[in-house]
């Protein structure tokens, strides 16, 4: 693996599975294997998670870590031939080179800006830096994907299932700004290499890129595709047909104790209480999404790992 970029960089997500199992039982192992290695970390948006987390695991591997805020940097540009006299003050092809030589990997948290398609769906900015980087690079969720997340997600399932093939549903939420599709994107990936009977729940309009969803089935009925579910993934994303546009803040898709059943509800986190989840879900023992985000340290460490051998 030459970078971690999407879940589908990963050679066989079973071994990761195993390997970040092994992690967790004991995380001190490799505290020598990142010694002499810098992590950096870039930070285009906010973040609690993906930052902390990613710096535990590079530290348990003994690496240095430094962060950048992006907002305090030179804003950067990113078009080819442009004429910068503007307000942009460093081209990414000099930032990419000189990041290089500060640290051994780059992790890059870059939104889509959900105005241009196109562009967030070319991942212009991720791509940039792994074009220009002469290092391995990291995403720390990018416009279409968030590959550590799901990698954390697919953890947390296998150590929750009570079944070979759980019934995993991924179900939207109202929310009031417009959210990526990134979450949701990579859950669905990460989903189609496991073996679970996976269902989407949304209003109409708020169909995911069906390059992605393929052949995974869409029910519009929240309530008939949430019946006898294991693992209920709640989450907002913004409409991709009306690209980045909120269609809908119908509180009736709010997820609730009594729609939940006996399933378990996932969530990335942040979540916003009693908007996207009822505080009964996620103040009850049904919620998983503590440990969801636990999981994303040991995620992280088997990446960096990874990318460190291979270095
Ligand atoms: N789930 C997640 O990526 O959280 P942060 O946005 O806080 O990093």
């Amino acid at each position: 693996m030459k970078h971690f970029l999407s879940i589908n960089d990963l050679p066989s997500l079973s071994m990761a599975l195993q390997e970040i199992q092994s992690l967790k039982s004991n995380p001190n192992r490799f505290r020598s294997i990142g010694s002499g290695h810098t992590l950096i970390m870039l930070f285009f948006n906010a973040s609690l998670r993906s930052r902390l987390s990613t710096e535990k695991a590079a530290r348990l591997l003994g690496m240095d870590v430094i962060t950048l805020n992006i907002s305090e940097a030179w804003k950067l540009e990113f078009d080819l031939g442009s004429v910068m006299n503007l307000d942009t003050s460093e081209h990414v092809i000099e930032a990419a080179r000189v990041l290089s030589q500060y640290g051994s990997i780059l992790a890059i948290r870059a939104f889509p800006n959900l105005e241009n398609k196109a562009r967030d769906k070319s991942e212009w900015v991720l791509r940039n830096f792994v074009k220009y980087a002469t290092i391995p690079v990291v995403n720390l969720e990018s416009a279409t994907g968030h590959p550590l997340q799901a990698l954390s997600d697919a953890v947390t399932i296998e150590e929750n299932k009570n079944r070979i093939k759980p019934k995993v549903v991924l179900s939207w939420a109202p929310h009031p700004k417009a959210l990526p599709h990134a979450v949701s994107n990579s859950f669905i990936r990460c989903m189609q290499l496991l073996e679970v009977d996976l269902t989407i729940t949304h209003p109409e309009g708020y169909e995911l890129d069906p390059e992605i969803t393929k052949n995974v089935p869409i029910e519009y009925n929240q309530k008939l595709a949430l019946e006898d579910a294991d693992f209920v993934y709640v989450k907002n994303w913004s409409s991709y047909s009306s690209y980045g546009k909120v269609l809908s803040k119908d509180p009736a898709w709010m997820m609730t104790l009594d729609k939940l059943g006996k399933g378990k509800l996932m969530h990335c986190l942040p979540v916003r209480r009693n908007v996207v989840v009822e505080d009964a879900v996620l103040d009850s023992d049904s919620s998983l999404v503590i440990q969801q985000a636990k999981n994303r340290i040991f995620a992280a460490q088997l990446i960096l790992k990874s990318l460190i051998e291979n270095c």
